[in-house]
């Protein structure tokens, strides 16, 4: 994996009209092959047509990769919920574990909503800060890598 100076970003975002689960599949695996080449690890989660995605790796390919997304049709109304450099990776060992819906438990639904409200409501707000670290983004995040919580 190349070397350098990490960078983490998260973001939430809607999907746009209906996405098919061959459409997600088609993301994801993109995504996992695609990022592997370019030693980028993270999350990404689906949950009632919203997105939650974390982006770890060497600082340029990870922004570049961040603005390619924003870019990307399939999806609108991006909030960024932590954009920072970081000493590690969190999901070291996964070029992008993928969770949908159906594998999200009860208490990561409520957390996901959570979240994706407290971040819809800041986006409004002018010069709010990001709303992820008081709001249940790393106990989120954290539970789909037991083997090193942050
Ligand atoms: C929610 C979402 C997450 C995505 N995550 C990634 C990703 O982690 N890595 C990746 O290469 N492409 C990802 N994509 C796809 C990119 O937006 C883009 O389609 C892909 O990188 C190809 O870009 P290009 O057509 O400009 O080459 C994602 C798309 C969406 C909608």
């Amino acid at each position: 994996m190349p070397s350098g100076a990490l960078h983490r970003i998260v973001y939430m975002s809607t999907a746009l009209g209906v996405l098919r689960a061959e459409e997600l599949d088609r993301i994801y695996l993109r995504a996992k092959s695609a990022n592997a080449r370019a030693g980028i690890t993270g999350l990404l989660l689906f949950y009632e047509g919203a997105f939650l995605q974390m982006l770890e790796g060497p600082a340029a390919g990870v922004m570049s990769l961040a603005e390619r997304i924003r870019r990307d049709r399939r999806h609108g109304g991006l909030i960024t919920l932590e954009s920072q450099a970081v000493d590690e990776r969190a999901f070291a060992d996964s070029p992008m574990h993928f969770v949908a819906a159906r594998n999200l438990s009860v208490g990561e639904k409520q957390a996901f909503s959570d979240l994706r409200q407290a971040a819809s409501v800041r986006s409004h707000m002018i010069g709010a800060s990001a709303p992820g670290a008081d709001n249940g983004l790393w106990e989120l995040i954290s539970s789909f890598n037991p083997l090193r919580a942050v």
